[in-house]
Parts: structure tokens; C-alpha cells; sequence
């Protein structure tokens, strides 16, 4: 008799790609992530650090250095740390830091992103900064990979391997492992009280199964946005503060599986360049989640939509106002500003997913990029 089973399938756990099969193991990678991560009294516990609290207290500057994926990680971490700890907190491409001569002293905390833990550019960046003093904190999805290795401390993201050449449960996993980070800096800084700690861990876990609830139920919107997408020559990705952030992942992970050329903006730069590219179809995503520049985004918006662009609002469920405005509304749950990259980013991965199908691509290996660059 012929037995019905498909290897290929097996491995991707039933579903049609990797792509897929991945994003939805996002709530068990958040979960994993912080098993263990609060301490019975209430404080960020990261055992592997390699530095001693002192020695974190005593910084004065941060650096994220990443590239691709994990550099947008970087950029929703430098809102965190900043509001947190406050502590300065630069984020750069690691192709540009080990090229230039950034101002470190023993006092600089450089924090390298990486899911591989061998791309050539950050490690060669960890190299430099360590060279001229600087502690260096790795987030790695590799257990024993260079970067973790290589850092003075760890955090592992949990992920497991990941097969999509476009990155998705790992990012969630860097946001997540950046955001504890963040938490311990406010903590060491004595800025976030133990109380405020417990509060934030509790609904950094409880993004788990808002995650899950995306997944369940906005599959036939972001269905209806990708067909809006799918013949466009170009789409513009907006939002400010973190959403101008999440924009920037929502715009490379469409650029990387659908060939659709996308470019992320902060929402109130547009009238200085890109709104001269909307015309009538034209798309644009907008994350326009409930956070302290709702009202500017929306404002954004309606200059879009005069202008004859077709709006892609990622919303929070209960926003009346924005279901006048958009064409099609992606629905996430309310979270609080500092974890709506973790919610909002979702359906941009599986917008991007949605569009590359429709296109005909192969989502799980986009032409001319590699999973890893291990060379420069
Ligand atoms: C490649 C991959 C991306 C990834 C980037 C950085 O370009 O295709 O998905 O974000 O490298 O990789 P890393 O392993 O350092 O996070």
C-alpha cells in the first residue's frame, strides 16, 4: 500500500513553509525565553551575565550592534533602555561601527545581536570594541557559537533553530531578550522599582498568547491586505517612536520574501520626501497601535489617504477611529507601548509571508540572501 507522507512536510510540522511554521512557534519562543528570568524577590536574573552589578551600574552608554533582523531588535531596545535606565543607547549596522572610531571607554556597554552568533561583521565589531575596552553582552540563539563566546556575558534567545532564511521567531526572541536586559539596566540603575519589575515581566509573558490570538484570528485580514499589496511596485511602511522601529522589520522582512521593494519611514518625515510618491493604489502600512503619537500617526494618515493611498492600519482591537481612515485594519491586542513591537510585528510577518505566496516566490529561500554571512 502507498503511504501519504511527505518528509518535506513532516519537517515543517504540517504547515506549507518554514516561514510559517516558525511564526507560529513565536508564543512558545517568548515563553521559553523568560522561564526562569525572575527571581522569587523580584529581580531580573540573567545568570549568564559575566559582569558583576557593579560593573553594570557603572555604565555610562550603550551600543547595539547587529545586522539585518537583529538590528531592528537593536532599535526597539534603544527605546527601552533609554526609558528605562536611561542610559544613552546608540544602535548601529555592525558593517558601520567596526569601521569607524566610536567614542568607548571602560564605562561603554556594547550589547551584539546576532541569531547565527557568526556574522562576520558583528563579530568583528565585538572584536574592536573589546580591543578598546569595552564590556561586550551578546543575545545569540546559538549555544557556543563566537558571539557567545566571544562577550564578556549571554543571553540565548530560545528560539531553536530557525530555517526561513527571513528571520521571525527570532526576533521575537532578541525583543524579548533585549527587553530583560533593559529591565536588569533599570534595575541596577535604580530606576525601575522590584514591583514595576513584576508588573513588566508579567505582561512581557502575557504577550505569549496575544501573540497566538493574532495568529488565530487575523489571517483572512491580513489575507485581504496582502491581495491590496500584491501587484504594487513599492510599499511605504510608517509609524513613530516604536512603531517607526517596527516599521523598519515590517518593510525588510516584505523587501526579503516577496522581492516587493518596501521602505520604512518615520511617520513625520513623510511630508519631507516619501509623500511625493503616493498616488492613487499606492500602500502603505502604517503600525498605528494605541501609544503616546496615536493621534500624530493618524494624522499622517489622512494626508495618505487625501492623496489617494490605499491605508494597511496595524490597529488596537477597539480603535474605532482608524476603521474610517484604513482600507484594511490588522487587529492586535492592546499591550503597552514598550511591548507593542512584540504584538505589531506579527502580522507584518505574516503580511510579508502572504504577499511573497501570492507572488509566486519561495518564501523559505528568497533569492541572493544567505541564512548566515559569514564573510564580509
Ligand atoms: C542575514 C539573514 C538575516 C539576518 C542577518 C543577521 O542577512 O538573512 O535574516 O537578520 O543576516 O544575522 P544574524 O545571524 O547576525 O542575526
Amino acid at each position: 500500500t502507498h503511504i501519504d507522507w511527505d518528509i518535506d512536510m513532516a519537517e515543517k510540522g504540517g504547515y506549507p513553509d518554514f516561514m510559517l511554521k516558525e511564526i507560529h512557534e513565536q508564543p512558545r519562543v517568548v515563553r521559553d525565553t523568560l522561564v526562569g528570568r525572575l527571581s522569587p524577590s523580584g529581580e531580573i536574573d540573567i545568570d549568564e551575565l559575566g559582569l558583576s552589578l557593579e560593573e553594570l551600574n557603572d555604565v555610562d552608554r550603550v551600543y547595539v550592534i547587529a545586522c539585518g533582523t537583529s538590528y531592528h531588535a537593536g532599535l526597539i531596545a534603544k527605546n527601552l533602555i533609554e526609558a528605562w535606565a536611561r542610559i544613552p543607547c546608540e544602535v548601529e549596522a555592525a558593517s558601520e561601527f567596526r569601521y569607524r572610531d566610536p567614542i568607548i571607554t571602560p564605562s561603554t556597554l556594547v550589547v551584539a545581536v546576532s541569531q547565527s552568533g557568526e556574522t562576520a561583521d558583528t563579530l568583528a565589531a565585538i572584536r574592536d570594541a573589546r580591543i578598546k575596552g569595552a564590556k561586550v553582552f551578546g543575545i545569540t540563539n546559538v549555544v557556543g557559537s563566537p558571539v557567545a563566546r566571544e562577550s564578556d556575558g549571554v543571553i540565548y534567545t530560545k528560539a531553536n533553530k530557525e530555517i526561513a532564511v527571513a528571520s521571525t521567531k527570532s526576533f521575537i526572541g532578541q525583543v524579548v531578550s533585549l527587553t530583560l536586559l533593559a529591565m536588569l539596566l533599570g534595575q541596577v540603575k535604580y530606576r525601575l522599582t522590584t514591583n514595576q519589575v513584576r508588573m513588566l515581566f508579567r505582561e512581557l509573558g502575557d504577550t505569549a498568547e496575544q501573540i497566538q490570538h493574532i495568529m488565530d484570528t487575523q489571517g483572512p485580514a491580513v489575507h485581504e491586505a496582502a491581495l491590496a499589496c500584491k501587484d504594487a511596485r513599492s510599499a511605504l511602511f510608517v509609524g513613530r517612536g516604536m512603531g517607526a522601529a517596527i516599521s523598519c522589520e515590517g518593510a525588510l522582512k516584505l523587501k526579503e520574501v516577496s522581492y516587493l521593494h518596501a521602505e520604512a519611514y518615520a511617520a513625520g518625515e513623510m511630508k519631507h520626501g516619501p509623500i511625493a510618491l503616493i498616488d492613487q493604489g499606492f500602500p502603505v502600512v502604517a503600525i498605528a497601535t494605541k501609544s503616546p503619537t496615536y493621534e500624530k500617526t493618524v494624522s499622517n494618515l489622512k494626508e495618505c489617504e487625501a492623496r489617494g493611498a490605499v491605508i494597511i492600519a496595524i490597529a488596537t482591537e477597539g480603535d474605532e477611529e482608524i476603521g474610517k481612515l484604513a482600507d484594511h485594519v490588522i487587529w492586535v491586542p492592546k499591550v503597552r507601548d514598550a511591548f507593542s513591537a512584540i504584538t505589531a510585528t506579527v502580522p507584518l510577518q505574516l503580511l510579508a509571508r502572504e504577499v511573497a505566496v501570492l507572488r509566486g516566490c519561495d518564501v523559505d529561500k528568497p533569492r541572493n540572501l544567505a541564512k548566515s554571512v559569514t564573510v564580509e
